[in-house]
């Protein structure tokens, strides 16, 4: 992956990192959940890395069937124990409603499956912790599919803030307005947004920044909506360092002008940018990303032009970072354990929803919905 600069500073950029170092790349996978995710982010990301997917299952073997004749996937599993059966089968990776998760996950590390989960990685704390600890008692890996960190934007932040370019942090900003005409399970989901959404944005945020140490946030709903959760979201960070983020997500913009925006600040320079994920979804286009700083640059902007896409590309990305965790024994870059914190982070956002007050998540006990 790469990144081309469209003005001629001279300013080498390689924005996207290294992404999966290089890891053994042939362990066989099987994909439980056959769904709208799995066609276009997994199973295309996979085909261009050249991963190798030796089977799907679904409870509607229907879209098993359907989805491994598009692909050229060999099995199609009835179910999972059968997955769990074959012996080809060393990374399990599961794209399933949150609430099945735990379950599927908790028997495929039983049989000595390393895991990929999907997020939320599950809708109550307790279940998440639970996963974490099996996959830590047997020695296997595990991760959660928080592919934001891998967009080609969110990876040009982190390093520009790797190498001192934006200076110290202060404001970071994302704006998202949306009309997302949900339909299924998702419209049961209650809480939507910040498990089903907004959670990658937690995620970011740590990727970016760390924990912060308050946060505060109000949601509500739209009138009439199909949607039995939140879909209006407004969420303060603030880091000690009197870094301040904002997260404003709107999913009811029926205005015809959806807009999916950034903008992060520090002492020496400022990015800013669009998801393009949300132009078009679920294809939408490259994202938007422009950067100045007081380093190098002395108000003048760099337009980086990405040719690499939200889905599907970041999604080779936590895949690749669970294969290279496997081959060197290390962690996966979003672990299930550190996935941990951001779903510690939802849950005192919701918190804080709940009680109209600033909620210090270092301070409360999750016990879950
Ligand atoms: N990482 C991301 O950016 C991203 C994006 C979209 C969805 N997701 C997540 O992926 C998951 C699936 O979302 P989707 O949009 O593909 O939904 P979907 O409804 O299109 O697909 C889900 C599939 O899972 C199957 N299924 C349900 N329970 C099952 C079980 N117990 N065993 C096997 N199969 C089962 C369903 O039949 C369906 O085919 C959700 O948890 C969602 O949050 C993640």
């Amino acid at each position: 992956m790469g990144a081309n600069q469209s003005n001629d500073q001279n300013l080498e950029l390689d924005l996207i990192g290294k992404m999966g170092q290089k890891p053994r790349r042939n362990y066989g996978i099987a994909v439980v959940g056959a769904g709208t995710i799995v066609r276009f982010g997994h199973l295309p990301a996979y085909k261009t890395w050249g991963l190798k997917v030796v089977g799907l299952t679904d409870v509607d073997p229907s879209r098993a069937k359907g989805l491994a004749q598009e692909f050229s996937v060999p099995n199609v599993y009835p179910d999972l124990s059968a997955v769990l059966a074959d012996p080809d089968v060393e990374i399990v990776d599961i794209a399933v409603p949150a609430q099945f998760q735990p379950e599927i996950a908790c028997q495929a590390l039983e049989s000595g499956r390393h895991l990929l989960c999907q997020k939320p990685f599950a809708e109550r704390y307790s279940d998440a912790l639970k996963v974490v600890e099996l996959a830590e008692a047997r020695g296997l890996k595990l991760a959660v599919n928080q592919q934001m960190r891998w967009t080609p934007a969110m990876r040009a932040v982190k390093e520009l803030i790797r190498r001192g370019w934006l200076g110290e942090p202060l404001r970071a900003e994302f704006d998202i307005n949306l009309w997302e005409g949900l339909t299924g399970w998702v419209l049961d989901d209650d809480p939507f947004d910040l498990l089903y959404y907004s959670i990658h944005f937690y995620d970011v945020s740590r990727f970016l920044y760390g924990e912060p140490h308050w946060v505060y946030s109000i949601c509500s709903r739209w009138p009439g909506q199909k949607m039995r959760g939140e879909t209006r979201t407004n969420v303060l960070l603030e880091y000690p360092s009197g870094l301040q983020l904002l997260h404003r997500t709107n999913h009811n913009n029926d205005a015809g002008d959806i807009y999916a925006t950034f903008r992060v600040e520090g002492t020496e320079g400022v990015a800013k940018g669009t998801f393009g994920i949300h132009y078009g979804y679920p294809f939408g286009r490259p994202d938007g990303f422009l950067f100045t700083t007081k380093r190098h640059l002395s108000n003048c902007w760099v337009d980086v032009k990405f040719t690499e896409k939200w889905i599907p590309d970041a999604f080779a990305g936590p895949m690749l970072s669970l294969m290279e965790a496997i081959d060197t024994d290390s962690e996966p870059a979003t672990s299930g354990r550190d996935n941990l914190g951001s779903l510690r982070l939802a849950f005192a956002i919701q918190r804080s929803q709940r009680a109209h007050q600033p909620v210090c998540p270092a301070d409360v006990e999750f016990g879950g919905k």
